[in-house]
């Protein structure tokens, strides 16, 4: 194989792939590599070109004779750094021995694994603090409460509370688990929106009227049918109502208005839209983006405060996705929030 094949070869790869010469020299390229790295490759000493030591090494193993090697190479656009994994091989070229690289991009393998490793730091965090607060509990009761009735009963139910978060927690997280694992399926049930959402309203009247709210509920007659999976809808306005109550104002009004798009830009077809509107504090727009982040909270204090697991609106996302919906966020810090489901009508 002589320069000219291994230069068909390397065209027709999709990965950035080069070799180098018998005289350390990169003399084959193709167009993703050169993107990649420069007009320098073409017949420059790879040790200019490439400039890190595991690279570097990496491809003098190969010409030392050694098997082939692998090494990560990173490398920067603007503020974006990719990181490769090189794999360097023998290739003989022209009756001479030359070094094969090719390389894979593995930026989001690192990220997810990144993700995996602070999701599970996360999750621990937050089920030790309440195991904590349990374990010191039960030797107070053991030792100096002993005898102490009154203690007995404000630790019991202290004890209540925390048993109750981390059980909140491990139903949040299998509920976040299974929505995560069904969500390239697509659902299949017809439903009413109205009366799913009037259910949703009537189950919630407890904790609102503890807040002395109330909930209005607008345009949620005669809607068309919708498909979806009407347990997993059920969770997405509890979610968003539960917030409205919890972070809203009290004694103020939770709007719910449906209203059905003929044609939503985005999805591009009809659609209903349920906008859950609260008249409280509202959320600085530097959040936003955020906000569907698992365990993402403004106030963690407020948000434990009130009961919360910092995974409601990450479940609201992942719903909202498998129906191939949108989930939009607005608010103006004072006025309130307004968090808008768009879901795709049946049938488009
Ligand atoms: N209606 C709202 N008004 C103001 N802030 C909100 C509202 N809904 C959610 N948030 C903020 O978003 C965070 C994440 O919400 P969520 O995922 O439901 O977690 P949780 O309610 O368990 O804290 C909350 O902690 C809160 O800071
Ligand atoms: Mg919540």
């Amino acid at each position: 194989m002589d320069n000219n094949d291994i230069q068909i070869v390397l065209d027709a790869l999709q990965l950035p792939a080069f070799l180098v010469d018998h005289e350390e020299r990169i003399t084959v390229s193709n167009a993703p590599a050169r993107r990649l790295l420069g007009g320098a490759l073409r017949g420059g000493h790879y040790a200019a070109v490439l400039r890190q030591p595991q690279i570097l090494e990496a491809i003098e193993t190969v010409i030392a004779g050694g098997g082939p090697a692998r090494a990560s190479f990173a490398t920067s656009s603007g503020a974006r750094e990719t990181i490769w994994m090189a794999s360097a091989a023998a290739l003989s070229a022209g009756g001479r021995q030359g070094v094969l690289v090719s390389l894979e991009d593995t930026t989001e393998m690192l990220e997810a694994g990144q993700m995996r490793r602070d999701f599970v730091a996360n999750v621990s965090h937050e089920l030790r603090t309440p195991l904590t607060a349990l374990i010191g509990f039960i030797d107070t009761l053991r030792g100096a409460a002993r005898d102490d009735a009154a203690a007995r009963d404000r630790f019991l139910s202290i004890m209540e509370r925390e048993a109750n978060r981390m059980n909140r927690l491990v139903k949040d997280l299998l509920s976040l688990s299974r929505v995560e694992s069904e969500e390239r399926m697509r659902p299949t049930g017809r439903l009413d929106m109205g009366e799913l959402l009037r259910s949703v309203i009537q189950s919630l009247t407890p904790l609102v009227g503890d807040h002395g709210q109330r909930i209005e509920l607008t345009g949620a007659d005669d809607l068309p049918a919708i498909s979806g999976d009407g347990d997993q809808l059920r969770q997405v306005f509890t979610n968003l109502i539960e917030n409205a109550a919890k972070y809203g104002a009290r004694d103020e009004t939770v709007t719910v208005a449906v209203q059905v798009l003929a044609r939503d830009p985005s999805l591009r077809c009809a659609a209903l839209q349920i906008d859950v509107v609260d008249r409280g504090e509202g959320i600085d727009p530097i959040h936003l983006p955020r906000l569907t982040e698992r365990f993402y909270r403004i106030d963690d204090h407020r948000s434990r405060e009130k009961g919360g697991t910092g995974l409601g609106l990450a479940i609201v996302k992942h719903i909202v996705n498998r129906h191939r919906g949108r989930l939009r966020i607005s608010s103006t810090p004072g006025e309130g929030s307004r968090f808008s489901v768009l879901l795709p009508l049946a049938g488009d």
